[in-house]
């Protein structure tokens, strides 16, 4: 399409983040807090056409990237109906999903005929006793189940993102790119960012670091994009089909590569991660908002979009729990 949506700092921003949900089935503690009470109420969840509405106004403004998040997407009832109207939206071109991967042997055959494109599945460790002590619960099986069938269906890069907690998980990441190799993934080292409650305390870990030594030791392979677009950074495995990726917003800032923006489950729209900036378009949309007054506010907040995130200048800033927008 013609339009593109540009922010303050010449940064094109074609990539929007949808959670579908802002309920989850697992309480991993660097997203939501084991008591967490702080729900949306079911009355303010966009419709399925309330979304759809969004979505395709922001992508006849210049989204052409649509990744749906939660909490836990596959948590959103009938799902892939939306996933289908979706994916028929003229212009979009990439759509994807980001799970905990626990229900997705049950879902995966639906999303792929509905037109999903993509899946990222978070898996933070390969042990039973770990992936509890993490996620709070015990369907580890059914997640690697998950990731298997994702594989066969024929979806594009099944990607696997890996948050590291130091003494928790930073002694398998070996095993993790093994596994990755073995069943041609891409595996993410993630950071945890100080969200929410997320408290890094000791369990901070520099990927950049890890990331220099399992280049060395592997022999990987620069994975270089024309214009670098979003957070990651990744390699190739020689060899193998397998890649390594990195987000490191702690140890080394992205945002001058950002191309983003976040919608929460109500229709909040959210420039940046990191800031707590918001705008209600989905109480814009039920107060009879028309499509040309949602563009000016879509337009308006894209060109106030913050630069980047302050976690190390402000860590008292986001007020924002990640299970609101999905990371
Ligand atoms: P693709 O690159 O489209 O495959 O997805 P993604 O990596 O952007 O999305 P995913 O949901 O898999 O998120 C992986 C990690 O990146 C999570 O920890 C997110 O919180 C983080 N992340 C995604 N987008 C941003 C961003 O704009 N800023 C920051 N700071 N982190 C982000
Ligand atoms: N920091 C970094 N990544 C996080 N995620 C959830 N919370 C955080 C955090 N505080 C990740 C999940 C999932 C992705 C969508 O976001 O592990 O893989
Ligand atoms: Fe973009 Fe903000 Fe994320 Fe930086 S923290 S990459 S500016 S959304």
């Amino acid at each position: 399409g013609a339009a593109q949506l540009k922010d303050g700092f010449g940064r094109v921003i074609d990539y929007l983040r949808v959670s579908v949900t802002d309920r989850c089935d697992m309480r991993c503690s660097y997203c939501m807090p084991k008591a967490f009470k702080g729900f949306q109420e079911p009355a303010a969840w966009l419709s399925h056409q309330e979304m759809c509405r969004l979505v395709s106004l922001f992508v006849r403004l210049g989204i052409s990237k649509v990744r749906l998040t939660g909490g836990e997407p596959l948590l959103r009832r009938n799902l892939p109906d939306l996933v289908r109207s979706m994916s028929s939206l003229a212009g979009l071109e990439d759509l994807s999903l980001s799970t905990n991967g626990a229900h997705l042997v049950a879902h995966a055959h639906a999303l792929k005929a509905a037109g999903l494109h993509r899946l990222n599945i978070s898996l933070d460790t390969l042990t039973p006793e770990r992936f509890h002590e993490i996620t709070h619960r015990d369907c580890l099986e059914d997640v690697l189940a998950g990731i298997q069938l994702a594989r066969q269906l024929g979806f594009r890069m099944v990607k696997i993102n890996m948050v590291l907690q130091a003494g928790v998980n930073d002694d398998e990441v070996d095993d993790m790119l093994q596994f990755a190799v073995k069943n041609g993934l891409v595996l993410r080292l993630i950071e945890t960012m100080p969200v929410g409650h997320a408290d890094l305390g000791k369990t901070a870990v520099d990927v950049t670091a890890m990331a220099r030594r399992l280049v060395k030791k592997h022999h990987l392979i620069p994975h270089t994009e024309p214009v670098r677009t979003g957070p990651a950074q990744s390699w190739r495995v020689p060899g193998s089909s397998a890649m390594l990726g990195v987000i490191t917003p702690m140890s080394q800032h992205f945002c001058a590569a950002c191309n983003r923006l976040r919608l929460g489950v109500d229709g909040t729209l959210y420039p940046c991660l990191g800031h707590n900036d918001a705008t209600p378009l989905g109480r814009m949309v039920r107060s009879g908002a028309s499509d040309a007054d949602l563009a000016d506010a879509i337009r308006l907040a894209v060109a106030n979009k913050p630069e980047r995130h302050e976690f190390h200048e402000r860590p008292e800033r986001v007020v924002r729990f990640m299970s609101a927008t999905g990371g």
